[in-house]
């Protein structure tokens, strides 16, 4: 759980801290959106700043990979009670698991229901903003790990953080995918009157082939005010899944923790954050 010396005083309520919020988003399935959540949040640990990651997704390959499986099964509040009653949106705060890089508001089994519970709740689209205003303040970033679908989830996610963060395959596959996503981003934009950035685009599990080659080219053309990063396929990402880490924390020699670091290094540059501490945020704790 949270520390609680994070907790803020009332009086400070007035004059809250902002998190940077990102959406780690595409409808399409695994392209590498929670590898990519787990390791910039590693990243960012690293560089000296407070990380909650939410998890978003009813799978919760977050949640069990960061290793709270027993919070995936516990029993109600969770997080389809936070997003669904809000008499309930206050449980966050209980919900909040503590891991050695990053704090993590948990999936859970109930949350497979919250896309159809959504349907009957007022303001379906504000719930996870709504649920994080009571949290946000005590961190730097919050990335949402979102569920491969557009549906009222992303929604949330997309409207919560107006700032997204696009893990996308090397392969033709992801045109498609990603024209979806710009059209789907441009009708909330335009059904809420806000502005989403995209902060930065990852193409993940990088190979050296021409398929993958032509890619690049297509994401630098559908990008090209847009951050990009080459993330290549590494076995080390699916085992530091499996022990329950970031790349940092597993095997901080691998070189693909350059590229997560240089993400971070953007972000902080974008949100105007000052110079990164030198020691992680949560081995300084
Ligand atoms: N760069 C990489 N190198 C090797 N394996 C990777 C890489 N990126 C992701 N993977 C593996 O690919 C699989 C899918 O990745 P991940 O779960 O991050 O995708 P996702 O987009 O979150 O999936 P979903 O849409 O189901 O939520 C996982 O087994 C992950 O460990
Ligand atoms: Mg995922």
């Amino acid at each position: 759980m949270a520390p609680p010396e994070k907790q803020a005083e009332p009086e400070e309520l007035n004059d809250v801290k902002q998190p940077a919020t990102l959406a780690v988003s595409n409808q399409k399935g695994g392209v590498g959106k929670t590898t990519v959540a787990v390791n910039v949040a590693g990243a960012l640990n690293q560089r000296g700043r407070d990380v909650l990651l939410v998890d978003l997704d009813p799978q919760g390959n977050a949640t069990e990979g960061l290793g709270f499986a027993d919070a995936y099964d516990a029993e109600p509040p969770s997080l389809f009670d936070v997003l669904t009653d809000s008499e309930q949106r206050g449980e966050i705060k209980r919900l909040v698991q503590d891991h050695a890089e990053m704090d993590v508001v948990p999936s859970n089994v109930d949350h497979h229901h919250t896309e159809r519970e959504m349907t009957h709740v007022r303001r379906p689209t504000e719930q996870l903003s709504l649920a994080l205003e009571g949290i946000g303040q005590h961190y730097d970033y919050v990335l949402i790990d979102c569920p491969p679908s557009l549906g009222h989830l992303t929604d949330n996610a997309l409207y919560a953080a107006q700032n997204l963060l696009i893990p996308a395959l090397a392969e033709s596959t992801s045109k498609r995918a990603v024209e979806l996503l710009f059209d789907h981003v441009t009708s909330i934009e335009r059904d809420f009157d806000i502005s989403i950035q995209e902060r930065a685009v990852v193409a993940n599990r990088v190979e050296e082939t021409n398929e993958a080659t032509e890619m690049l080219d297509w994401f630098a053309r559908a990008f090209d005010d847009t951050p990009r990063f080459e993330v290549r396929k590494r076995v080390a990402l699916q085992r530091a899944h499996s022990a329950g880490t970031s790349l940092f924390e597993y095997d901080p020699e691998v070189d693909m923790c350059d590229v997560f670091l240089d993400i971070a290094a953007t972000l902080d540059e974008q949100f105007g954050l000052p110079p990164a501490e030198t020691a992680p945020a949560r081995e300084a704790r």
